[in-house]
């Protein structure tokens, strides 16, 4: 029998991790998959209840912090990985504002830890076959005016600390590259959406906000634009990357699919009163808050993902309002999972970010 690909990926109790790990379970049945996931508040084992390792014998979890260097040499040096997928990351705008110092811990210093630890792998035995994939964000490229598209050679400029955190990551990433020969690529990727995201992002927070008929908070003038991709493309760009790739290269993923938060929050509203039958007297819209802006917030990001597509031949498969219905209805019926999300920590969080936006 052929023996399978070991795949390290970090991160997979998050919410690109996970949907990542269960398509590639799927579509790859030569990949057995080494999870490897600190479970902060954003990790969940339930994002991964249907892949527990009694079911799928083809998936392994590990509870540890890719800051821990010993224990990533010793993973490493055991199993001797084909590829690592790194998404483990702190990854919301807002908390890198309020408390910065994790991101620098875990973006940084933990992708560090795991370069090197992949790096000694490699040259440890003799070279092979290897990819590290490293996942980042468009956010790294800073803001864009109203017109133009984030390429893979726009200069990076990030306003926030997870943006700063992630591009000083990428950096790291390919400095290994360059240096040592490790065979790696980096991909920065527009806003994710889709099952399991944490609802501290805009569109679950949304989502379950009109569900539950609280206030929509909307920062600033609600004019700001994010480019959105359904999570299971980015899944199958990942993979195309990690596949065909050119090792030392920067691929941008995106779903050409620009909206303004206050669209993107209208459709929202729209979509979930015809499915919880709300009639026009109870227009969701009227729960919206326009509260005081993030500080530093970009205005507009958008990516040109002619390379991706010209080079790997990916596009993405759902359109915007496609995905997004099929997200809505992922949430209606997953109401138990986002209960037990809802921690005693989620509150607090939810009153140290919106209690002082009112204006
Ligand atoms: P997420 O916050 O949902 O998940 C992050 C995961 O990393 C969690 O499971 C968490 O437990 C784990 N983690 C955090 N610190 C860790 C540590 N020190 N050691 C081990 N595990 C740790 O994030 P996400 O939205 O799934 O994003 C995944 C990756 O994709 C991140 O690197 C992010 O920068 C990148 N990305 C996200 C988006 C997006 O829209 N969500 C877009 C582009 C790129
Ligand atoms: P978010 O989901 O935090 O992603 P990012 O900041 O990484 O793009 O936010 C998406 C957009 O929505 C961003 O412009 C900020 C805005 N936003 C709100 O208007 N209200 C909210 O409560 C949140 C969480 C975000």
């Amino acid at each position: 029998m052929k023996s399978l690909k070991k795949i390290l990926v970090t991160g997979g109790a998050g919410f690109i991790g996970s949907n990542f790990i269960r398509h590639a379970l799927q579509t790859r049945p030569e990949w057995e998959i080494y999870n490897l996931d600190a479970l902060t508040y954003a990790g969940n084992p339930n994002n991964l209840a249907d892949l527990s390792p009694d079911q799928n014998p083809r998936h392994h979890f590990f509870h540890a912090d890719i800051r821990d260097g010993k224990f990533l040499k010793n993973l490493f040096q055991k199993e001797s990985f084909e590829g690592v997928f790194h998404f483990a990351a702190e990854s919301h705008v807002d908390r890198s504002i309020l408390e910065p110092e994790a991101f620098v811990e875990t973006n940084v210093l933990g992708t560090f830890r795991l370069l090197e630890a992949s790096l000694s792998q490699w040259e440890q035995t003799g070279r092979p076959k290897f990819k590290f994939v490293h996942i980042s964000t468009d956010e790294v490229y800073g803001s864009l005016g109203p017109v133009g598209y984030f390429t893979e050679t726009t200069p990076y400029d990030p306003s926030s600390p997870y943006s700063a955190s992630k591009a000083g990551s990428d950096h790291l990433a390919k400095a290994y590259c360059k240096t040592y020969g490790l065979p790696l690529v980096v991909t920065n990727c527009s806003n994710n959406y889709g099952p399991y995201q944490f609802p501290e992002k805009l569109i679950p927070l949304m989502i379950l906000n009109i569900i539950e008929k609280k206030p929509l908070p909307v920062y600033g003038d609600g004019k700001n634009i994010r480019d959105w991709l359904y999570v299971v493309d980015h899944c199958e760009a990942l993979i195309r990357v990690f596949e065909d790739g050119r090792n030392g290269e920067t691929y941008n993923i995106g779903g050409s699919a620009e909206y303004e938060n206050i669209a993107v929050i209208h459709l929202l509203c729209e979509l979930l009163d015809k499915r919880l039958q709300r009639g026009p007297g109870e227009s969701s819209k009227n729960l919206i808050r326009m509260v005081k802006d993030r500080p530093g917030h970009d205005r507009r990001y958008a990516i040109d993902a002619g390379k991706i597509k010209s080079e790997l031949g990916w596009a993405p498969r759902h359109g915007f309002e496609d995905g997004i219905s099929q997200t809505i209805d992922w949430y209606l019926t997953h109401m138990a999972w986002v209960h037990a999300v809802r921690s005693g920590r989620y509150r607090e969080w939810i009153e140290k970010n919106y209690d002082k936006r009112d204006q």
